[in-house]
């Protein structure tokens, strides 16, 4: 079975930038920006992005297809082929299988509520606005309507199975007819709906919007030293741009053999910052600034990351002319873009399934799923599950695979034979000495950020012992050992299959 390749070039960009741009983007990225203060946030977010992000994108971009062409998709098999399918390389490699897929388990129910929401805006079930300056009141009906909601209701299940649903229809239809085709037309379909909630949020009020937006670009030095700002800034980075994980490098094996991947690479960047940074800071707060006052917004933040998208939105939205439709639009914006990242974020998986166990297609998917499934449930049934796996997945432990790909990749690669694939096919020959650069600076970066989230954080997080947690992070551990023995047991699969 041969594998699939990207059907156009557009197609490939706008998958990319699919995996990229989520609800990272949108809700993620305002509600941290709140939080961390503004203008102060976005400067070590932009030291971030080009100290790390945009190396490690282009990083796994050359390395996901130097592994395509000798038929692998996913980080165990993809480390597995730079040293001969070693028991080592492919255990370490299947972090980058167990990652995605455990972000895939509450990222899918964060999904299924976008979806839930955007259809009760079109039936006209969100709950009727209530006219008060003061944000508490304004926002009591929509807080009570996402309790009631996720408590969970039997509405949020349904929609949860539906949207799994979604996804393994999207994904049994391949690489092409299914990941590609969505992203063609979500991305403009995303764009369009983006650029059309940024101009009404700012837009509010006779432009009192564009007041948050300011706040969000005024720089302020005062938090420069604050080690906690950069933690938040760096690891939003890495979650915006689905870095860490292996998933690009999983999109990236897809390609024709002398795709141009550096400006593929730095295309999925440039979408996804002017998706985060240009849209993202348009919506959510200057709609809440507009409507509540400057002081609400970091307030808002403080309570939790869902607030602003799911309460405050709804709340500004529902009271604007035409307001069930603004409110539907935003929704399905969060949906299509959670859509095209929980894609990205199971193809590892199907990837190892398919390359390394030699599973037939439908068999990988339909697997995959049921796996998803289970996690999905937890997410929706187990307090606290979504917050702790979001830490160990989410947060710690693509620091660490971070620092595993560029050690491996550069490293023990061989910066000399990194460069070769890196200068490859490509329109820019990037000087060896920005490899050297990088390969240093980093890694030394990354040592700075395990050590707060490995050392500093991780005591506070373990403190917690409720049984809940602990269920969670069994489910962690079990997954890890089950990735693991994937990788051992595919090797001799892949060895012994049919070659391509
Ligand atoms: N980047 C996605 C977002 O902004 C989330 C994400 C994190 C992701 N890791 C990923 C998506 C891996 C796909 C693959 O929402
Ligand atoms: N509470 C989690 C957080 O603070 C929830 C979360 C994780 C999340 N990833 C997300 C919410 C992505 C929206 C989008 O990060």
């Amino acid at each position: 079975m041969k594998r699939e390749v990207w059907a156009s070039r557009v197609g490939l960009v706008f998958a990319a930038a699919g995996n990229a741009v989520g609800l990272g983007n949108l809700l993620r990225f305002p509600s941290k920006v709140a939080l961390y203060g503004g203008g102060a946030f976005m400067l070590p977010y932009f030291v971030a992005l080009f100290l790390l992000g945009i190396p490690l994108m282009v990083l796994e971009w050359v390395m996901g297809r130097y592994a395509g062409a000798k038929g692998h998709g996913s980080m165990t098999g993809i480390m597995g082929s730079l040293f001969d399918n070693a028991h080592w390389a492919r255990v370490l490699g299947s972090l980058g299988v167990a990652i995605p897929f455990l972000i895939a388990c509450y990222y899918i129910y964060i999904e299924s509520w976008t979806l839930g929401f955007a259809v009760l805006s079109l039936l006209g079930q969100m709950p009727e606005p209530v006219e008060s300056p003061d944000p508490k009141t304004a926002m009591e009906p929509y807080v009570k309507f996402f309790n009631d909601y996720t408590a969970p209701s039997k509405l949020a299940i349904f929609f949860l199975l539906v949207t799994l649903g979604i996804n393994w229809l999207v994904l049994q239809r391949g690489v092409v007819k299914g990941i590609e085709l969505t992203a063609k037309f979500g991305i403009p379909a995303l764009l369009l709906m983006g650029i059309f909630l940024g101009v009404v949020s700012l837009s509010i009020r006779g432009g009192k919007g564009l007041e948050g937006l300011l706040y969000i670009y005024t720089p302020d030095f005062s938090k420069v030293w604050d080690p906690q700002v950069w933690l938040e800034a760096s690891g939003q980075i890495f979650f915006t741009l689905s870095l860490g994980m292996g998933a690009i490098a999983t999109y990236a094996s897809y390609v024709k053999e002398k795709e141009d991947v550096l400006k593929a690479g730095l295309w999925t960047a440039g979408i996804n910052e002017f998706v985060e940074v240009v849209i993202g800071a348009s919506i959510a707060i200057p709609a809440a600034f507009a409507m509540f006052g400057a002081m609400a917004v970091p307030e808002l933040a403080k309570e939790g990351i869902f607030r602003l998208g799911f309460m405050s939105m709804p709340a500004v939205l529902m009271a604007l002319p035409l307001g069930w439709l603004l409110s539907a639009v935003w929704f399905f914006l969060l949906f299509i873009a959670a859509l095209t990242s929980s894609l990205a974020l199971m193809q590892p998986l199907v990837s190892l399934f398919e390359d390394e166990m030699r599973w037939s297609h439908s068999t990988a998917v339909g697997v995959s799923i049921l796996m998803l499934t289970a996690g999905a449930l937890l997410s929706a049934f187990l307090p606290g599950f979504v917050d702790e796996v979001d830490f160990w997945a989410g947060t710690l432990m693509l620091v660490f695979f971070a620092l595993v790909e560029i050690v491996v990749f550069v490293w023990v690669f061989g910066v000399h034979r990194f460069h070769h694939e890196l200068t490859r096919d490509v329109f820019l020959k990037v000087p060896k000495g920005v490899v050297y650069f990088f390969a240093v600076v980093s890694p030394l970066f990354l040592l700075v950020l395990l050590y707060q989230w490995g050392v500093v954080k991780l005591p506070q997080v373990l403190a917690n012992k409720d049984v809940n947690i602990i269920l969670a992070r069994l489910f962690v551990l079990a997954t890890l050992v089950l990735m693991a023995f994937f990788a051992v047991k595919s090797r001799k699969r892949y060895l012994s299959g049919p070659h391509l």
